[in-house]
């Protein structure tokens, strides 16, 4: 008797579509201190406050409205307290992830991606988690992009790099170097339950042994 109750409203959760919550988590496991910073597009409300700093191994969980919502997460690095002066992640050249929730007739679908197009300065990747179905692959560039960075290319003392967009696309293909690139592979993610945004996944954050000293430099 229980168990078909709880058959039922599982059902009725899954059929009801626009009522799914969708959290945004941003996961740091660079061994530096990161200060996300979450941007709507035009005309869509705030989720955060953009204050938090996160250590290492720290995570941020934020709400989606329950409506069509629209942004980008950047990584802040090297902030002074009040994260009201960075070294990088305010201005290009950062990592951008973009995302759009609750989308399309249903208000069910996602989409997300990770933007090298104004550069790069944290390996960032999209995991999405409990899927209500449609394929969601995790998206993104696992790999520190500063360290092979051109040196003409480089800037904040080698924690950011401009490009070229060849250079970029070789080593994480599945991210957008250009504005009309898109990812070798199909995404059509319906309903997640959560977004995972995860900065410095498995990756190596020193340069040849040589470790970033910028953005390793907690302020
Ligand atoms: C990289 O540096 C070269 C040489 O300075 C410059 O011509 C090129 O525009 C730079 N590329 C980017 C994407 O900034």
């Amino acid at each position: 008797m229980a168990g078909a109750l709880v058959f039922v409203a599982v059902l009725l959760a899954a059929s009801v579509g626009a009522t799914t919550a969708t959290t945004l988590t941003i996961h740091n496991l660079c061994p530096h201190p990161v200060w996300p910073l979450v941007t709507p597009s035009s005309g869509f409300p705030s989720i955060s406050t953009n204050t938090a700093r996160l250590g290492p191994n720290a995570l941020l969980s934020l709400s989606f409205p329950p409506t069509f919502w629209a942004g980008r997460v950047a990584a802040r690095t090297g902030c002074d307290a009040a994260a009201s002066g960075c070294w990088t992640g305010t201005t290009p050249p950062a990592t951008v992830v973009q995302v759009t929730v609750h989308d399309g007739g249903n208000l069910d679908q996602a989409t997300y991606s990770v933007s090298l197009v104004d550069g790069f300065n944290v390996p960032m990747v999209v995991s999405p988690q409990a899927v209500g179905g449609g394929q969601c692959p995790a998206l993104g560039c696992p790999i520190n992009l500063n360290c092979d960075c051109p040196p003409q290319n480089r800037t904040a003392e080698g924690a950011a790099c401009r490009g070229p967009p060849e250079y970029f696309k070789n080593r994480c293909p599945l991210t957008r170097t250009t504005p009309t690139d898109v990812e070798p592979v199909p995404q059509s993610c319906r309903a997640p339950g959560e977004l995972k945004v995860i900065f410095c996944q498995a990756t190596i954050v020193t340069c040849g042994g040589e470790a970033e000293r910028t953005v390793l430099a907690d302020s």
